[in-house]
């Protein structure tokens, strides 16, 4: 109970400097921020140990809650509980005690978190306040099981139902990661990965399921190089060119091994969802959430409350995972991003889902730490701007926002960098992005990240125009091309800081490729991330 009292105080005075409009109290932050190395400024990593996948993200009375597979007793998967940690502006987080431990069904392997707003469940006790559902996978000597667990205290406290588990089948080994939804019709339906396939059940009362259907065993349905984990199925309206709009759905589903770059990644399909039977369409030809090699088990908040579709995934990859360089801790999450359907207007495979990170992280935002240029200017290949040269300040946790011009396809490299030559680049070479972390000091901890280290991805339009936002954090650099449509995101381990940034023109010296930039903008970000005192 003092354990929650002391996050609930902690949580109060982050709010309170939140809403404080001071400058002196970014400087306050920055001054407390952490010196342990690698260690993220903004981004939700736990204080000590392991954790994995997001879990149970859901939104109730003024609190966002984001639990994660968490191994509490050392800093590599071991056995699983569900860690938590609250924040009220998605930008500044508040970690919590253990939410859910390891039980005789089972260690608490990934799922999703529902407020049970009609009391379907007849959970409720307080008539003010919503009973909070978690539906996660019981993982035990008797395979994987699908369990539930109810809060009566607004996610403070969670009690594990008595009939438990609530969803089996002995015929399947791999059978994880449930996530729920409440339809219009009232019904739950969850979202289920089987194997290489996601199976679909309904229950009115998430005690009792039954089989609806199942999607994606057809080998040509999506990418099949791995075993398929943490799926989620959500409604998103799309305008099309014609101007209509019209509600589709759209399905996640993480894959591993099997990503675009190597490793873990997370597909998606979009298509419609009729109540029982999820069609894709069309379905041949597998898109990309994240292109980069580090944004795995993506889902999104349930009961957002301006019914935004907001994803955040583990900013990490199986391959490595387990080596990361990291001390006193491992595993980091990405930025919230809100998702949204965008038509292209062609004639095959049209519509995309664009990711952008959330609005509320403006708040980062250093009001001390800006330097920009609203004055177009022409780049000649071979030239390198920088692009912090004017700037006051130096910071590795920053954020970018460039719009370029472009003709004819010119080479060219935005880089976060430092004075002993360590470097990370994001660019662009003839079609296709690229994203390069070969320079960034500790490349060689683990044979498999080394393999990683150059990334691609198509850019989905030929626009001569080009927006890119770039949020970089001490080991984490998370880039939004074209308005989200392209998003790649990479740890990195840099001896010192990266806390410099520049752009590259580095086309032929007698190319006619052209590359002009129409404006940039470069903020210091807060950090919220405190040296932390070990008890
Ligand atoms: C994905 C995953 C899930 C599983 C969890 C175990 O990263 O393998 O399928 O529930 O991690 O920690």
């Amino acid at each position: 109970m003092n354990f929650i009292k002391t996050a609930v105080v902690a949580l109060l005075a982050l709010v309170a400097l939140h809403q404080s409009e001071g400058n002196s109290t970014f400087q306050t932050q920055q001054n407390q921020c952490t010196r342990e190395q690698h260690r993220l400024r903004y981004h939700v990593s736990p204080a000590e140990h392991w954790i994995n996948d997001p879990n149970g993200m859901v939104y109730y009375d003024g609190v966002y809650h984001l639990f994660y597979q968490y191994h509490p007793y050392d800093t590599v998967w071991g056995p699983m509980h569900w860690g938590h940690t609250i924040s009220t502006d998605l930008v500044a987080w508040t970690e919590l005690p253990i939410a859910l431990y390891p039980d005789e069904i089972g260690d608490i392997f990934s799922g999703s978190s529902v407020v049970d707003f009609t009391n379907s469940t007849g959970f409720q006790t307080n008539p003010d306040i919503a009973p909070i559902v978690a539906i996660y996978t019981s993982a035990g000597g008797e395979g994987q099981r699908q369990s539930i667990a109810y809060s009566n205290d607004k996610a403070m406290t969670f009690t594990k139902y008595e009939g438990n588990p609530v969803l089996t089948d002995p015929n399947s080994g791999d059978f994880r990661d449930p996530k729920v939804r409440k339809l219009l019709n009232g019904k739950w339906v969850m979202a289920l990965a089987v194997g290489n396939k996601i199976e679909f059940f309904g229950s009115d009362d998430l005690k009792t399921w039954n089989k609806l259907s199942e999607f994606g065993a057809d080998p040509e349905q999506g990418s099949h190089g791995g075993v398929w984990e943490c799926p989620d199925l959500f409604p998103l309206n799309v305008t099309l060119a014609a101007g209509v709009t019209l509600e589709m759905w759209v399905l996640i589903v993480s894959i591993n091994p099997g990503g675009p770059n190597r490793g873990s990644a997370a597909q998606y399909f979009v298509g419609d969802f009729n109540g029982t039977h999820f069609i894709s369409n069309p379905w041949v030809n597998t898109q990309w959430l994240d292109w980069g090699p580090d944004n795995y088990a993506a889902v999104t908040f349930s009961n957002e409350p301006q019914n935004r579709v907001i994803a955040m995934g583990w900013m990490n990859n199986w391959l490595y995972a387990n080596n990361l360089p990291t001390v006193a801790w491992r595993g980091q999450m990405t930025i919230p991003r809100t998702l949204e359907l965008r038509d292209l207007n062609q004639t095959s495979n049209p519509i995309r889902l664009t990711s952008v990170p959330t609005s509320e992280l403006e708040a980062l935002r250093n009001p001390l730490e800006y330097v920009g240029n609203n004055a177009e200017f022409t780049v000649p290949p071979q030239t390198v701007i920088q692009l912090t040269e004017q700037a006051t300040f130096k910071n590795p946790a920053m954020e970018l926002e460039i719009t370029l011009e472009i003709t004819e396809q010119p080479g060219f490299s935005l880089c976060a960098y430092n004075a002993g030559g360590e470097e990370i680049c994001f660019g662009f070479n003839e079609t296709r992005w690229y994203l390069d972390r070969s320079k960034t000091g500790n490349t060689g901890f683990n044979q498999e990240y080394a393999g990683t280290l150059y990334a691609t991805a198509p850019r989905e339009i030929t626009a001569e125009e080009m927006k890119i936002r770039v949020f970089l954090d001490v080991s984490s650099f998370e880039v939004f091309a074209d308005d989200g449509l392209t998003s790649m995101t990479s740890l990195f381990y840099a001896n010192e800081p990266l806390d410099m940034l520049y752009l590259n023109h580095w086309s032929d010296a007698g190319s006619s490729a052209t590359l002009k930039v129409k404006n940039f903008k470069v903020w210091g970000l807060v950090c919220w991330v405190q040296e932390r005192t070990k008890n």
